[in-house]
């Protein structure tokens, strides 16, 4: 959010001011304090003219409006609906190197609707209004390798953010966070680079949040079904805060997934592209990697689509 719209609001949190006042303490003109205000109407800030002054109303429960508040570094560009956030965050992520240059925030795409929205191994992924539909375009220094890591966090801090909302959430390996074996996120990781080093890492999360479960397909439940509606600004600003502390202290991650882990302990089938491995599931290693017991052996598995048995 811009610097002076940021200071708007917080000057107007504290009660209601005159536009003179205002131009005054922020130090710029009056015509300037007017042009922040209607751009803050238009972003769905209530921001009533009274005798006065400005007066700040509710902040919205969405929207561009989820930037004010955010204690961690990204810049969010909002739509009420949009195809797939996956898709228009690689189009940011392709504008790269100049962004990388310029050294900006990372962008968080964000929706309220989804229409393409894409799952893993090609599937579709229904996002309806009411969800958190979201793609984090990251630019680590780190090798391509490692980029499972943070699709581990994703979970983990999709995890903590459910439980905090009531929701007795798990991760079901490798990143499926469930409530009873239902299914609560999603995350689709996607990333380009050379032998060493990523270009970017696109991040995408889709939860259910409030969403009715008439209008969630077989098999999936939301924070509303579990828990209660809940306000989406905060729970997006929970949700970016704990990935960010976690991107930048990755020996906490595999320790909280081990913790979140519905899948550690059981017995499970993994399909992978060459075989299926049957056996306990024993532990995570990283960057993601599932240990497998099958009595004769201990199979390490990298990917996979992994079923409870
Ligand atoms: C899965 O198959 O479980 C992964 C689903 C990932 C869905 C999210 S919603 C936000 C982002 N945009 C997409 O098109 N997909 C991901």
């Amino acid at each position: 959010m811009n610097d002076t719209r940021r200071a708007v609001l917080d000057a107007l949190a504290d009660g209601p001011m005159s536009g003179p006042e205002l131009a005054r303490t922020l130090d710029v003109s009056r015509n300037a304090v007017w042009k922040h205000v209607e751009a803050l109407r238009e972003s769905g800030f209530e921001i009533e003219s009274t005798g006065d002054g400005y007066r700040l109303g509710e902040i919205p429960e969405f929207g561009p409006a989820v930037e004010y508040g955010l204690d961690a570094p990204f810049e969010i560009e909002y739509h009420d609906s949009v195809g797939s956030t996956n898709d228009r965050a690689r189009e940011i992520a392709g504008e790269g190197a100049k962004r990388a240059e310029e050294d900006i925030e990372d962008v968080v795409v964000l929706a309220d609707e989804q229409v393409g929205g894409r799952g893993r191994l090609d599937r579709e992924w229904v996002g309806p209004s009411g969800g958190v539909w979201s793609s984090l375009v990251l630019r680590p220094d780190i090798p391509p390798s490692h980029a499972p890591l943070l699709t581990l966090a994703a979970a983990v801090a999709v995890t903590r953010t459910a439980r905090e909302a009531g929701v007795p959430a798990e991760i079901k390996w490798p990143n499926d966070v469930l409530v009873n074996g239902e299914k609560l996120c999603g995350i689709l990781t996607e990333m380009e680079g050379e032998a060493n080093r990523v270009s970017w890492v696109i991040v995408g999360i889709g939860i259910n949040v409030n969403i009715a479960g008439d209008d969630l397909p077989e098999g999936a439940t939301s924070v509303q079904e579990q828990a209660e509606t809940v306000n989406r600004r905060i729970f997006v600003q929970r949700l970016l805060e704990e990935f960010d502390e976690l991107r930048t202290a990755p020996d906490k991650i595999l320790p909280a997934w081990r913790e979140y882990s519905a899948t550690l302990g059981r017995r499970v089938r993994v399909e992978t592209r060459n075989e299926d491995v049957v056996g306990d599931a024993i532990d995570i290693e990283s960057p993601g990697v599932l240990v497998v017991d099958t009595e004769d052996d201990e199979v390490r598995v990298h990917a996979g689509d992994c079923e409870h048995l």
